[in-house]
């Protein structure tokens, strides 16, 4: 509603005239068709289901079984929330009692709902190979989003979804080639109205709803079927990156908390049998956990921890987006003081690699990467990172993609991909969104690989307990365009502080 007084201002722009300006989609005359459906892990035999509706649902259902003619089961909870500027309510329902990597038949309660499904993820400690898949900063496709490169970006109001071969749809094209998504920050870009349409400031409040009501309709195809595990970037932090008087709804990742803040989880408990100390480190990380900002997860042979390099860096290190921070958004904190710090250090501690050798962390801004860089990121989490022996760290904000040699304090390790004791890195940023790609400018010498010229993402396919691929994928064919492995020798059970804890079997 911010752009309402602003309308006044000019005469042309008058909000009676001209208040079908910004187009938003159409409302179904059925209000409880789901819409922006999205699926979380929440251990392995529990999945959160959520959807938005455009109107509030007194006890959000999902029908659910193994057969598709047999949705013999059924969950409910009383949680459909809005907020200011919203005009849709966020539904989540948590699926418990399921079986461990199974594929389940589900259909949202609803005079007007079809029936999708969705697959349990495996029990940490399997170790059947599976593949993740890595997409960070993509935004709307279309118009008022990205489809074209920045060169051609006059095209883009006549250039529909559909002619374009976009990361969405080579997701959804390649589906049966992942399990599940993390997409670490910089999702809707529902901030950008202003380069899509600088004239959209007349009715930013409802330009930003309506990127975003547009983006998660496209999404859906995917989050819909796949669990797709988020984390906040810069573009969540509020309503366009510069001094603005968002509307309430509209800062400090209100719009991101709305829609996910139920669904992602906090931490998986683990069995105290394998270890007393792990366990307990492992429940007081889930206390700790601050879901959508950070949470962990497991699935088989891998451990991933979701970080938030926005706000709540700790240890009085100001997070970019805060009040005062390097790009300055008025946002945060989320946590209690030293609260994501206090949670890494339990969380990381925890990993049993007997269990899950594989430990990834996926956060928005890099710190190893062609220019820009947060500095201040690496102060806060980089020494955690060497000290626990993470194995991969996934990062976007960087508009293309780079492969960096496995590096602690700057310096590269020597063993490359050869058994390091260094975290590997990869910046996988190109998912492709309205600003473009980003010229790679002068590349530091630690990058082993690197293109800036194409639309992508990353396929992570972890093989066994000591065989890492990391693959870069083109978004318009699917075409491998780096394929890499890490070998690790993953002998030491517990990496860091709990090394010398004794075990039971
Ligand atoms: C039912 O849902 C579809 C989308 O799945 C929508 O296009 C249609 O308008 C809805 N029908 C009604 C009556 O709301
Ligand atoms: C942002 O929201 C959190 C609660 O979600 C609150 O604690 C914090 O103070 C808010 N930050 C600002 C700058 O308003
Ligand atoms: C990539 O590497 C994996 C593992 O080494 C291998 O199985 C796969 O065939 C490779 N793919 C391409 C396209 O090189």
């Amino acid at each position: 509603m911010v752009g309402l007084p602003l309308c006044g201002l000019v005469v042309l722009f008058t909000c009676g005239v001209f208040g079908d300006f910004v187009s938003s989609p159409p409302i179904p005359s059925d209000k409880t068709t789901p819409i922006h459906q999205r699926l979380a892990f929440r251990g392995p035999t529990a999945m959160v289901v959520a959807w938005n509706t455009f109107q509030r649902i007194a006890t959000p259902t999902v029908h659910y079984g193994t057969r598709i003619d047999a949705l013999t089961s059924s969950a409910s909870s009383d949680s459909s929330v809005t907020f200011p500027t919203s005009r849709t309510w966020a539904n989540t329902v948590v699926l418990t009692d399921l079986q461990p990597y199974t594929t389940y038949y589900y259909k949202i309660e609803s005079t007007n709902s079809s029936v999708l499904t969705f697959t349990t993820a495996r029990i940490p400690g399997d170790m059947t190979p599976f593949t993740a898949a890595a997409v960070i900063d993509m935004g709307l496709f279309g118009k008022d989003g990205m489809t074209v490169p920045a060169s051609k970006r006059h095209l883009i109001p006549r250039i529909e979804p559909g002619l374009e071969h976009t990361t969405i749809g080579a997701l959804d094209r390649m589906s049966s080639e992942y399990d599940f998504i993390i997409h670490p920050g910089d999702i809707a870009y529902a901030d950008n109205w202003i380069t899509a349409n600088p004239l959209y400031a007349f009715f930013q409040a409802q330009a930003y709803e309506s990127i975003t009501e547009r983006f998660f309709l496209q999404l859906q195809s995917i989050s819909g079927i796949k669990p797709y595990m988020v984390g906040p970037g810069n573009h969540e932090a509020t309503c366009v990156e510069m001094p603005f008087p968002c509307a309430a709804g509209q800062k400090n990742f209100s719009s991101f908390i709305n829609r996910y803040g139920l669904v992602m989880p906090t931490a998986t408990t683990i069995n105290s049998l394998t270890s007393v100390a792990a366990a307990a480190a492992r429940a007081h990380a889930s206390r700790l956990a601050k879901p959508p900002f950070w949470y962990s997860f497991d699935y088989g042979m891998a451990h991933f921890v979701m970080f938030d390099t926005e706000t709540d860096l700790g240890n009085g290190i100001i997070g970019p987006d805060e009040p005062g921070g390097g790009a300055n958004l008025g946002s945060g904190p989320f946590g209690g003081k030293n609260q994501q710090f206090n949670f890494l250090q339990q969380d990381l501690a925890s990993v049993d690699r007997a269990v899950t050798p594989w430990l990834i962390v996926a956060g928005h801004r890099p710190w190893y990467s062609a220019k820009p860089t947060c500095s201040e990121c690496q102060k806060a989490f980089e020494s955690l990172f060497i000290q626990y022996g993470v194995d991969l760290a996934v990062f976007g904000h960087v508009h293309n993609m780079q492969e960096i040699a496995p590096i602690a304090n700057d310096v590269v390790d020597p063993a490359g991909l050869n058994n390091p004791k260094a975290p590997w890195y990869i910046v996988t940023g190109a998912a492709g969104n309205i600003e473009g790609l980003a010229p790679l400018g002068e590349q530091p010498s630690y990058i082993t690989w690197a293109d800036d010229t194409v639309f992508g993402f990353s396929k992570l396919l972890f093989q066994d307990r000591n065989h890492l691929t990391v693959q870069f994928v083109r978004s318009r064919d699917g075409v491998i365009l780096r394929n890499s492995t890490l070998y690790k020798a993953h002998t030491t059970r517990f990496v860091g502080a709990l090394a010398g804890v004794k075990w039971s079997q």
